[in-house]
């Protein structure tokens, strides 16, 4: 079953037919939410709001570990990640990316499973964070709604909960980065370790610090309107992959 992990402004997933809500407990504490599972495109979907039902959870509060744990407990096979990001280079605001790439400056985060406890060290290969076959539905998904969807992109996960600088940006830029958000790592990296087929799904909110419109400052306002229609491009994206994940798996 496909899971969804909803960022901001994707609190809940509208189309989706909401069958019962499922708080499941892990060893790693709570998750954001309960999990809510139903029926979109006539076919079995969990949801979870990352940042709660109510958005109050910020990115480095987020119980990344417990999120990831409890959609596989409950039954999931995969994960589509949605979140907004800032665009570095290449993305405007309203765009919709799929990236291909990843680099962590996140800090501070519980990021494994597999944190010593006495069980043998595991090194997860992340050589390609995301899964291609995953890749490839959204993609696919994507013409069928004719709904334009970036192919690659290099995903810069930061800390947050603020912004950042343009010379933070300009550092970003020269490593290679080309989106900048707050929650594609240690998501990816734990997806990855549990074994679970992973993508994200970006919408580009902004232009990131000392770009473009942001040149001056980034502006919140700016945010909230691109949100919302790229959301709701977003819910139908995630509804033509879905219908195509279960034609190919009945
Ligand atoms: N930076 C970091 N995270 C973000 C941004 C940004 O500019 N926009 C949306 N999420």
């Amino acid at each position: 079953m496909l899971a969804i992990i909803g960022g901001t402004g994707l609190t809940r997933l509208s189309n989706l037919a909401v069958a019962h809500r499922e708080v499941v407990r892990t060893p790693f504490g709570e998750p954001s939410a309960a999990l809510v599972l139903g029926k979109l495109a006539g076919h079995d979907t969990m949801f979870l709001a990352r940042h709660g039902h109510g958005h109050t959870i910020p990115p480095h509060r987020v119980n990344y570990r417990a999120n990831l744990w409890a959609l596989k407990q409950a039954g999931a096979t995969a994960i589509l990640a949605v979140a907004s990001v800032g665009a570095i280079r290449g993305a405007k605001p309203g765009g919709l990316v799929l990236p291909h790439q990843i680099i962590d400056y996140t800090w501070g985060r519980q990021q494994t499973f597999f944190d010593g406890n006495g069980a043998q060290v595991v090194h997860a290969d992340f050589t390609h964070p995301y899964d291609d076959g995953l890749r490839a539905v959204c993609l696919a998904a994507a013409v069928d709604a004719k709904i334009a969807l970036a192919d690659g992109g290099i995903y810069a996960a930061v800390n947050g909960p603020r912004l950042e600088t343009a010379a933070e940006i300009d550092r970003m830029e020269r490593d290679g980065a080309t989106l900048v958000g707050m929650t594609g790592m240690p998501e990816a990296g734990l997806a990855r370790e549990i074994g679970m087929p992973y993508a994200s799904v970006c919408v580009v909110v902004n232009h990131a610090a000392g770009r473009g419109d942001s040149a001056e400052r980034i502006s919140l306002e700016g945010i909230a309107r691109v949100l919302e229609t790229g959301m709701d491009r977003v819910r139908t994206l995630i509804e033509h992959a879905i219908a195509r994940i279960g034609r190919a798996a009945p």
